[in-house]
């Protein structure tokens, strides 16, 4: 073998190795990442330590294959990344609690979104806005609101205890994959979602309005627990799993006049405002029908077949039975049945209050379970190896 061809090995193994420091990374100061802003694209994860503090600028890189990752960074207080476009894997930030800056401003796509704990961090400078991103999840932020956040499609988004969180509004967001979930949020949220015309399961907690004024099919749960609006109205929804409205203080009128099928239960307890429930065109409840409280009036005009068990009780005088009987007469209700109106105390069809004023509420079982996929971690050859396997061929 030839001087010159181990020559050219040597040179090509160096390029190999310059190439390697575009890989993986961790950094630890501001001239850490200097040292990797020739990186058009960086072939891994950026892991930032616990203990850089202050500002970080990421400038010349313009995608990262891996993930954007950081953990109890507490004294990091702003990350800039000028020309960056897209984020292969995840970008997870959790307990950088002085952060107050996230300049993106060219970020358009995102493997997932995970951060939690970002208490100082109020609003997103992601000027072009993400579009594209699997599943989001954020939480324990001091976010006012998802600016920036500007999703064609979801996996699972999951918007838990930012408590000053006042509004979001997904304008671009028409299909989402997986479970939609508000929880723990400030009571004042105002949620949009204009376009959303298909999801899986939805549910809404500790929220002051909803519109999602397309919405026509969802194949899971649609589930209010909590909220503090008046009316809900889905005038374009036909068909949902299960259909959950529970201990909404300030609920008052339901309207889905188009809602034809509930593939599941359908539960209404401990909403005390509630006095009429009209919903004209449900046909066919796969499950149960579980209402209870101090409504006046139920009308079901076209219910052809409910295949789970009935209990239905209110507290009016005025509310009758007559026309369910008919139902349970006629076989319409498959299931159980039992109807009780001016009854004292109604209750669930699993023996829990229907009405606030007694105890007992529940709530739903939230799950945030996030799931992100681990990057790939490319395994690093060193100089010394190289050196090694050159020494064997000597
Ligand atoms: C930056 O951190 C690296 C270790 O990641 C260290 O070697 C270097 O001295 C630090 N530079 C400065 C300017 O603190
Ligand atoms: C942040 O800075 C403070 C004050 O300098 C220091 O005590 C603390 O250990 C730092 N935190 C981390 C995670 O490095
Ligand atoms: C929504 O997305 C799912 C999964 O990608 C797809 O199967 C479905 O057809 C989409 N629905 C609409 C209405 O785009
Ligand atoms: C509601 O559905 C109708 C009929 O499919 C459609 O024409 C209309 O655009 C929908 N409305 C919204 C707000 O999506
Ligand atoms: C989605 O909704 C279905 C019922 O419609 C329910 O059985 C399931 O547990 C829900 N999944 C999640 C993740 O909430
Ligand atoms: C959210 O609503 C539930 C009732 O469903 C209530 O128990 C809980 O205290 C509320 N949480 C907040 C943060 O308001
Ligand atoms: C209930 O809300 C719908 C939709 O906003 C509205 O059209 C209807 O008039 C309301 N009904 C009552 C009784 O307020
Ligand atoms: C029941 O209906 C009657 C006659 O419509 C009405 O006068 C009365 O106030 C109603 N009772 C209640 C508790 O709403």
């Amino acid at each position: 073998m030839s001087l010159k061809y181990l020559l050219t090995a040597l040179a090509a193994s160096q390029l190999a190795f310059a190439d390697d420091s575009c890989g993986d990374t961790t950094i630890e100061n501001q001239s850490d990442a200097d040292g990797i802003n020739s990186c058009t694209t960086l072939k891994g994860d950026l892991t930032i330590k616990k203990t850089y503090s202050g500002d970080l600028s990421l400038s010349g890189i313009e995608e990262i294959t891996g993930g954007i990752i950081s953990s109890g960074a507490a004294n990091v207080s702003s990350i800039t990344a000028p020309t960056l476009t897209s984020i292969g894997n995840k970008f997870d930030l959790e307990g950088l609690t002085t952060l107050t800056l996230l300049s993106f401003p060219k970020l358009t796509s995102v493997g997932s979104i995970n951060w939690e704990a970002l208490p100082k961090l109020q609003s997103l400078n992601f000027d072009t806005g993400v579009t594209k991103a699997g599943d989001v999840s954020i939480s324990n932020t001091g976010l006012t609101d998802l600016n920036g956040i500007q999703l064609k499609t979801v996996g699972t988004f999951s918007i838990q205890n930012n408590r000053d969180l006042k509004t979001i509004n997904i304008n671009n967001l028409q299909n989402a994959t997986d479970l939609i979930s508000f929880s723990g949020n400030y009571d004042t949220l105002e949620i949009d979602l204009p376009n959303l015309g298909t999801g899986t399961n939805m549910t809404f907690q500790n929220i002051s309005s909803v519109s999602v004024p397309s919405l026509e099919k969802l194949t899971g749960q649609l589930g209010f627990w909590g909220t503090k609006f008046e009316t809900f109205s889905a005038p374009n929804l036909t068909q949902t799993g299960d259909l959950v409205f529970k201990d909404n203080s300030k609920l008052s009128n339901i309207s889905m006049p188009n809602l034809k099928t509930v593939n599941g239960g359908f539960t209404i307890a401990r909403d005390d405002k509630l006095s009429t429930i009209s919903l004209s065109s449900l046909e066919t409840v796969k499950g149960a029908i579980d209402f209870s409280g101090t409504f006046d009036k139920i009308s079901l005009g076209k219910l052809k077949d409910v295949e789970g068990s009935f209990n239905m009780q209110s507290t009016h005088g005025n509310f009758s039975c007559d026309s369910f009987k008919q139902l349970k007469s006629e076989d319409v209700i498959k299931g159980s049945f039992k109807c009780e109106a001016d009854t004292k105390s109604p209750t669930t069809a699993n023996g829990k209050s229907g009405t606030s004023s007694s105890s007992s509420s529940s709530s739903s079982s939230t799950s945030s379970g996030a799931a992100f996929m681990t990057g790939a971690n490319v395994p690093v050859v060193g100089l010394a190896a190289i050196f090694g396997a050159l020494a064997q061929l000597l």
